[in-house]
């Protein structure tokens, strides 16, 4: 089976994430400790990579959810397989999600985090396909907006296969 055809590289997702961190950097300096709450699966990845492009002090959380009925895209019926373990009242939060597709991931995850009580809530996505939101969510830092294609690699699968790709490829119909 061939490699995926490269949609973003290596060398830009590296470039990206470190503006990103730069840019968290200062947007959150003065601003206490930063909980960084990545999305599992998918964003483990991009969340270790931007973690260790930041310059402030920052703690780093996971929570995990699952779609249901999901077949090419989520329904909007989300449920939580695992809240933050830490203690997030009163915390600046940032969510960080490899992609964006629909919406309905993140919108629900707002909400779950809101009844933490902290201070506030941002959002960062690697990936967003603005063409296939489905519900309004703000996200206030994005790596690369994208078209509607199924993609992989940097944390991103397709049927568990090819996360750990160092690129973001396309997926092709030989290959689903
Ligand atoms: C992906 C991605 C987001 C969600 C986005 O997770 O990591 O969490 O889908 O889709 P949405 O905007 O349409 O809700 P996925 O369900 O593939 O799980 P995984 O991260 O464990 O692979």
């Amino acid at each position: 089976m061939s490699l995926p055809p490269v949609l973003i590289s290596e060398e830009a997702i590296r470039d990206r994430v470190a503006e990103l961190g730069a840019q968290l950097s200062a947007d959150y300096a003065d601003k206490g400790n930063l909980v960084m709450i990545g999305v599992l699966k998918g964003s483990f990845i991009f969340l270790a990579d931007l973690a260790r492009r930041m310059s402030i002090p920052r703690t780093i959380e996971f929570i995990a959810v699952s779609s249901y009925g999901r077949g090419s895209k989520s329904t909007g019926a989300v449920r939580l397989v695992m809240d933050v373990r830490g203690n997030i009242e009163g915390r600046h939060v940032l969510i960080v999600e490899d992609i964006v597709d629909t919406g309905h991931t993140l919108k629900y995850l707002i909400g779950v985090l809101e009844a933490h009580r902290p201070a506030s809530i941002r959002t960062c996505a690697l990936l967003h396909k603005a063409e296939s939101a489905e519900v309004d969510v703000d996200i206030d830092y994005v790596g690369f907006g994208i078209a509607d294609e199924w993609v992989v690699g940097y944390g991103l699968d397709y049927a568990e296969r090819d996360r750990t790709l160092p690129y973001i490829g396309i997926v092709t119909p030989d290959d689903r």
